[in-house]
């Protein structure tokens, strides 16, 4: 995964590199490093941990100086987590910071040793500046000799390299993230945008093969062939306070509170109320009276949406909709042709699994959809079409925002959908948007009871496993939710569709085991409030967010949070949020590290 940066420019790079490389910690914070060119030399320094530990090393301290350098992040993938393996890599005076995988580093390795070059870390990485090197003794020129490099390295890389003799950044890309902020007279690499959006607002989204020189002020861009290459620069309308905590304790707590912003900011432009009709400016679909079949793909928190997509698409078009885990999908050989759309959802647009479910789809003939937030990213550039969830940037490892505007997305595609195949009528799709409509503020009746689910946290955060029961589509609600507290507390959770639990789980029931339903009243209720009479007979705690207190179920459970109503289509918007909240605040109890928890990281661009 890890996260890049580099700068070249008329300031002080160290400042602007440390900065920059601190909001991109959520793409991996094992180890983090730098390296700054000053009148002919390079200073590095690398240290085992967070940024901050290398902050304390550079910052006052005179051997950083310099008007350009680069900087890294790093989640482990080739090598322990170590400062031995910590980026920047050397050889003689060339100097590389490195996001991807290099499959082919083994081979290349065992041949630059035969050929005497010393090797100080375990990492894939540290082949090219050797690479680099190895041309350069040829006689070729710094930007030739990274380019033959380029030739020869197989995998994924978006690169910053620099050399002690020339005055020159080279950026480089190839199936990792990779973008180029352009400044007043100074110019930004990174592995995205909010790395560098207090500094500009500027950017070019670099294409694979890309090769970025930046020299004496200016920046050429060519493909590994030396070829000048033209990109476009693109205004982003992010801001920087968004990508800042904003008095907030920490970044998912933000997001969890900015989502009536987020979903108003996604539908925005896009629905018609009075005319009955969903559109997307971006989107230009097939003739989708020919489409068979949908598929939904995606990983971790984005395939929670794609289930809960199924089931409203099924519910109100009849299309079959088959929704499937990227990493399981690519490997599986799937029957699938030209007569089918896969939607691809991505809050990141970079994960690995996914972009390579996009590619199979893509080479079987289907048309290709993506769902993503981030502008530039990769499945939003190459999948046929994309729709952007507008949540801004999203920090927290842990997903919310962007889960929430991933739903409302797909709930608009079916809306826009139903009409365009006359399965849905002016009048339902009206009423379908005046219910979407209130949901902002109804996420916000919810938010203003943290308070009493941050008490639920404070009772329940000494146990040590948890079970989530739902049915139809608040059974992804549920497993959303334990993988929430699974992320963010280490605490075990486990997901089960309540009609399942006697199959298994019901053997685990006594009163250590905190049992979470979701059940608003919906045809599913009255099957899952017999679920909660079997747990209530095994002695079990039940903590019941549903939008009925009616039942008497209601009066027997131990803990009780009433949900305000919506249709079925929109009810995992509204039962997600407690569940998000319960995991912020039994994760803020026990003192996690909530933005950033061990061994994850926000983008996953290596399978
Ligand atoms: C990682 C993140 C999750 C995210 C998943 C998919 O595991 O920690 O929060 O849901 O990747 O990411 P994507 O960017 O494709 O939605």
């Amino acid at each position: 995964m890890c996260g890049i940066v580099g700068y070249k420019g008329k300031n002080e790079a160290c400042d602007i590199l440390i900065e920059a490389l601190k909001r991109l910690e959520y793409r991996g914070y094992d180890s983090a490093g730098i390296a700054l060119w000053n009148e002919g030399r390079i200073a590095i320094e690398r240290k085992k941990g967070k940024v901050d530990d290398l902050k304390k090393i550079v910052y006052n301290n005179d051997s950083f100086k310099g008007k350009m350098g680069l900087a890294h992040t790093r989640w482990a993938t080739h090598g322990t987590p170590s400062e031995r393996n910590a980026h920047p890599h050397k050889a003689d005076d060339v100097v590389v910071v490195h996001n991807g995988i290099i499959e082919n580093y083994i081979e290349l390795k065992t041949k630059l040793k035969d050929e005497g070059h010393k090797f100080l870390s375990d990492t894939d990485t540290e082949v090219i500046p050797h690479l680099i090197t190895n041309h350069l003794r040829k006689g070729m020129n710094f930007i030739d000799a990274v380019r033959a490099t380029l030739k020869e390295l197989k995998g994924s890389y978006a690169l910053g390299i620099i050399k002690e003799t020339e005055k020159t950044l080279i950026a480089a890309k190839k199936e990792s993230p990779l973008i180029v902020g352009v400044g007043e007279g100074e110019y930004f690499i990174a592995s995205d945008v909010p790395a560098i959006i207090n500094r500009t607002n500027r950017f070019i989204f670099l294409e694979d093969n890309d090769v970025a020189i930046f020299k004496d002020g200016t920046l050429l861009l060519i493909n590994v062939d030396g070829k000048e290459v033209q990109r476009k620069v693109h205004e982003v309308y992010w801001t920087e306070a968004m990508a800042e905590k904003g008095g907030y304790k920490h970044f998912m707590l933000k997001e969890i509170f900015e989502q009536p912003r987020a979903i108003s900011d996604t539908l925005i432009g896009r629905i018609k109320e009075e005319k009955g009709l969903v559109e997307f400016e971006e989107l230009k679909l097939p003739d989708i009276s020919k489409m068979k079949k949908i598929w939904m793909i995606a990983c971790g928190t984005s395939y929670h949406a794609c289930i809960i997509g199924k089931h409203m698409f099924e519910a109100n078009l009849r299309i079959p909709v088959e929704t499937d885990i990227a990493s399981e999908f690519r490997y599986r050989d799937p029957i699938l042709g030209k007569n089918d759309m896969l939607i691809l959802v991505s809050q990141s647009g970079e994960t690995a699994d996914t972009i390579a479910a996009m590619k199979e789809g893509k080479k079987r003939g289907a048309y290709t959809l993506s769902v993503c937030n981030v502008l530039g990213s990769t499945l939003a550039r190459e999948a046929d079409g994309v729709i952007f969830t507008h949540a801004g940037p999203e920090i927290g490892v842990a997903s919310t925002k962007a889960f929430t505007t991933q739903i409302s997305v797909l709930f608009m595609l079916m809306l826009h959908i139903g009409k365009k195949l006359g399965k849905m009528q002016s009048d339902e799709i009206r009423n379908s948007i005046g219910e979407i409509k209130k949901i902002p503020h109804k996420i916000q009746t919810i938010l203003d009871m943290s308070n009493v689910i941050e008490e639920l946290a404070r009772k329940y955060m000494g146990f040590k496993d948890f079970l989530y029961l739902g049915r139809g589509i608040n059974y992804p609600t549920v497993q959303e939710g334990a993988l929430k507290l699974k992320e963010i507390s280490y605490i075990h959770a486990e997901a089960y569709a309540a009609g399942e639990m006697k199959h298994g789980p019901i053997a685990l029931i006594d009163e250590n085991l905190p049992v979470v339903f979701v059940s608003p009243n919906d045809h599913t209720y009255k099957k899952t409030c017999g679920n909660m009479e079997e747990v209530i007979t095994r002695r079990g705690r039940i903590l019941l967010f549903t939008d009925d207190n009616s039942h008497e179920m209601a009066s027997r459970v131990d803990n009780l949070f009433i949900l305000p109503k919506t249709i079925y289509e929109l009810q995992p918007i509204l039962s997600v949020v407690p569940l998000q909240l319960l995991a912020y605040y039994i994760a803020n109890f026990l003192g996690t590290d909530v933005d950033q928890p061990r061994n994850l990281a926000k983008s996953v661009t290596v399978e």
